[in-house]
C-alpha cells in the first residue's frame, strides 16, 4: 500500500511535563497502530515536530483531529509527500524530548523550526526529513 509522510510543527500552548508527553504518546500509540500509522513526535520545550506515516486519506483525517488539540497551536505542515519507505516502521508513535539531546543537534532543528515559523522555504522540505532521520538513529 502506498504511504505518505506528513511533517508538521506546532507551538505548545503550555510547558509539557514528562507525564503530559507520555499521555500524548499513549493515546497516539493506541490510535495509530490499528490505522497503520507510524511516526515520531519531537518536543523541545516549546515546539512540537511530528512525523506521521501512513495511508494518505488516514493521515489527512488524523492530522485534522490532531490540529484541533488545545495542547498546541499554530500548526503548520512542512511536508506531505508520498514515501517509498517508512522512517519509523517500528513505532506507532516514538517520542523524543529534545531537552535531553545534544546541543549541536538541537541547533540544526531550531534552524528548521525558525524557517517554518517565519514561513520561509527551507529549500525543499527534504532537509527536515533528513534531520528527522538523524534524530531517529
Ligand atoms: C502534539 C500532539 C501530537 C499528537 N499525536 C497524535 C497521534 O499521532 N495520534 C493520535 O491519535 N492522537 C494524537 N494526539 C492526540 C489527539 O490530538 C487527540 O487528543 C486524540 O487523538 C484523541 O483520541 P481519542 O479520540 O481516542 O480520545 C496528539 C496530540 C498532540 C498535542
Amino acid at each position: 500500500m502506498s504511504i505518505n509522510q506528513l511533517v508538521y510543527v506546532s507551538q505548545a500552548t503550555r510547558k509539557m511535563s514528562p507525564s503530559d508527553l507520555a499521555g500524548i504518546q499513549d493515546t497516539a500509540k493506541n490510535n495509530n497502530a490499528p490505522l497503520d500509522v507510524t511516526g515520531s513526535l519531537f518536543y523541545n520545550g516549546g515546539w512540537f515536530l511530528q512525523v506521521l506515516e501512513g495511508p494518505v486519506a488516514t493521515l489527512d483525517k488524523l492530522y485534522q483531529k490532531i490540529e484541533l488539540d488545545p495542547r498546541h497551536k499554530n500548526s503548520r505542515v512542512l511536508y506531505n509527500e508520498p514515501a517509498k519507505f517508512r522512517t519509523f516502521p517500528r513505532w506507532s508513535m516514538n517520542m523524543i524530548n529534545l531537552n535531553d539531546r545534544q546541543a549541536d543537534k538541537y541547533d540544526e532543528l531550531v534552524e528548521v523550526l525558525e524557517a517554518a515559523q517565519a514561513n520561509r522555504r527551507i529549500g525543499s522540505a527534504a532537509p527536515a526529513v533528513a534531520l528527522l532521520k538523524m534524530f531517529a538513529s
